[in-house]
């Protein structure tokens, strides 16, 4: 307890006139004009040396820009900063969302049977526990035909409906997971309050056979319930309206919103306020998940997210991974000027692990003010984006290597294919291409290799290189439920570790909340039969008197 109020105390220091801030402010002001291929001239060992290995995670970062010391001043910084007594009071449920006064317990979900974390005197594993078995046991249901649709017909279409942290997740682990997942079972995700979105989910779907999943932490997002009434009004228009019990289930910490809905709270399955949304992929929101992989894998999903939990918690900072994820970000990020990161998985699978971690890094350090209220004088979150390769390569990784903005990478890739042996040449040259593509961006091609192939002197400008671009890569053996959940896990903990560096609350989201506020008066001036009185701006009256007049063509 005491190191926590230390902890907070020593928060209150700002950060850019800490000692070790400056300290490393002025080192990369030497080592300003350094470049990679220097360093790995001058260490011939940096490939191997500059890597570190955790729940089956192999992380290089030998072609990040930085040299022995300024990874011993950004673990000075951390160690300023209070990181470890902050990690410690996570892992034991103290209340780290501060401004919501919650624990940030996701390392609960994935906790085994036999340990226990005390919330308020209850035991949470045991909850968690016993959520899982319910959990279990209804996949299980739906997975071999006894859980049936009004009609007596088997589940053959499951669709979550969710937004934020209840769809991205769960569409995510998904497809990632496809390759394991019951192929005689359709997924669909609906979260865009846009009517399209339900409208192309279920089109020639049959009702009798489609199971819908409604995950609302809150039971209270507008997106979610309109999208759910739709779902609802669907079901009822072709199977009545006792049909509701037997196609619909809720994921919520409401009950008594799911039971206003509608939805028997038998058939709900709960979780706590203190899992954030964005935290959330393997409490009951991955009901989904767990439906299509079933029970064994999604605890091997479990599995992996706590190995990765562990290995935080237990490692010296040299050699962990979300530490050290975490420090490269905020070298990127506040001392080389890089205001992006771009995640680049070479596993199609991970075609939406990109925007998974937009919501995870985004809505939790995208914040402007310290836990005192005091506005940031240095920059916060990165924007995260990225898109798996190869196919990023044919498009914005030309402004990766030849641009004028520093965009630091985190390549991601598997060495063996899901596929097996036949899919192997092709696995190795999509590795290939990732390999190459750190290479090219850490040491470049100089003018005099260009001259030296004959390009001629008004071309070869154009075709240089000029390297020195950072990049991490993340090496698994195989694209697994468990490799899966250490991953997510990395980026988790790293998100946090740079939270409390920059002394933010990176567990609430109030951002969100005027644009919904705003939207809520402006839904009824769009719809209203009389001419509203407009008390926006100009430029926003004026969008909505264009709106209003060409809405409805008749
Ligand atoms: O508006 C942001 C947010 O609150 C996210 O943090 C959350 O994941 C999402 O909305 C969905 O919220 P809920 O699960 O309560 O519907």
């Amino acid at each position: 307890m005491k190191d926590t109020i230390d902890a907070v105390k020593g928060q209150g220091e700002a950060l850019t006139g800490r000692p070790q801030w400056q300290a490393l402010s002025l080192h990369a002001e030497g080592l300003r004009h350094r470049q990679l291929h220097e360093w790995f001239a001058d260490e011939p060992d940096r490939g191997e040396r500059l890597s570190a290995e955790g729940a089956g995670i192999y992380l290089d970062y030998s072609k990040q820009r930085i040299g022995d010391e300024t990874l011993r001043l950004l673990i000075d910084l951390a160690r300023a900063c209070n990181v470890e007594s902050r990690v410690a009071a996570m892992f034991v449920g103290e209340r780290v969302n501060f401004t919501e006064q919650r624990p940030a317990l996701h390392v609960a979900l994935r906790a085994p049977v036999t340990e226990s974390i005390m919330v308020d005197g209850v035991d949470v594993v045991a909850d968690v526990h016993a959520v899982l078995q319910r959990m279990g046991d209804f996949a299980d249901r739906v997975r071999d035909g006894e859980w049936k649709g009004a009609t007596g017909k088997r589940i053959r279409h499951v669709i979550n409906i969710g937004i934020g942290g209840s769809d991205l997740g769960p569409v995510m682990a998904y497809e990632a997971l496809r390759h394991y997942s019951d192929r005689q079972l359709a997924f669909g995700f609906v979260s865009n309050v846009d009517p399209v979105d339900f409208h192309e989910a279920t089109l020639g779907l049959d009702p009798a056979e489609t199971l819908f999943i409604v995950c609302s932490k809150t039971f209270t997002t507008q997106e979610t319930l309109t999208n759910a009434h739709a779902a609802r009004d669907w079901c009822v228009a072709a199977l009545g309206a006792d049909a509701v019990a037997r196609h619909f289930v809720a994921v919520s910490t409401n009950a008594d919103g799911v039971r206003d809905f509608g939805i028997d709270t038998d058939n709900m399955f709960g979780f706590w306020d203190w899992v954030g949304g964005r935290y959330s992929m393997d409490s009951a929101i991955g009901l989904s998940t767990m439906i299509a992989i079933g029970p064994a894998q999604f605890a091997q999903m479990l599995d992996g997210f706590h190995a990765m939990d562990v290995h935080f918690r237990d490692t010296p900072p040299e050699r962990n991974l979300p530490m050290l994820m975490a420090l490269l970000a905020i070298w990127n990020n506040n001392f080389l000027g890089a205001s992006t990161l771009a995640v680049l998985p070479y596993a199609d699978h991970l075609k939406r692990f990109p925007a998974y971690l937009q919501q995870l890094t985004m809505e939790s350090n995208g914040k402007h003010v310290t836990r005192d209220g005091t506005p940031c004088d240095y920059q916060t979150g990165p924007v995260y984006w990225g898109e798996p390769g190869t196919n990023g390569q044919h498009s914005f990784y030309q402004l990766l290597h030849q641009g004028t903005r520093l965009v630091p990478c985190d390549f991601i890739g598997f060495c063996q294919p899901l596929g097996g042996a036949d899919a192997l040449s092709q696995h190795d040259l999509l590795m290939a291409n990732l390999f190459a593509q750190s290479e090219a961006l850490a040491f470049g091609k100089t003018l005099a290799q260009v001259r030296a192939e004959g390009t001629s002197e008004d071309i070869a400008p154009h075709r240089v290189f000029e390297g020195n671009r950072p990049s991490n890569t993340l090496l698994a053996d195989r694209l697994t439920p468990r490799s899966l959940g250490a991953l997510v896990a990395l980026y988790e903990h790293s998100v946090f570790v740079q939270g409390v560096i920059w002394n933010i609350d990176s567990f609430d989201q109030w951002g969100v909340e005027l644009g919904k506020q705003l939207a809520r008066r402006t839904e009824s001036e769009l719809a209203a039969t009389d001419t509203p009185d407009l008390r926006h701006d100009s430029s926003t009256n004026a969008l909505i008197r264009r709106y209003r007049a060409a809405r409805n063509p008749r």
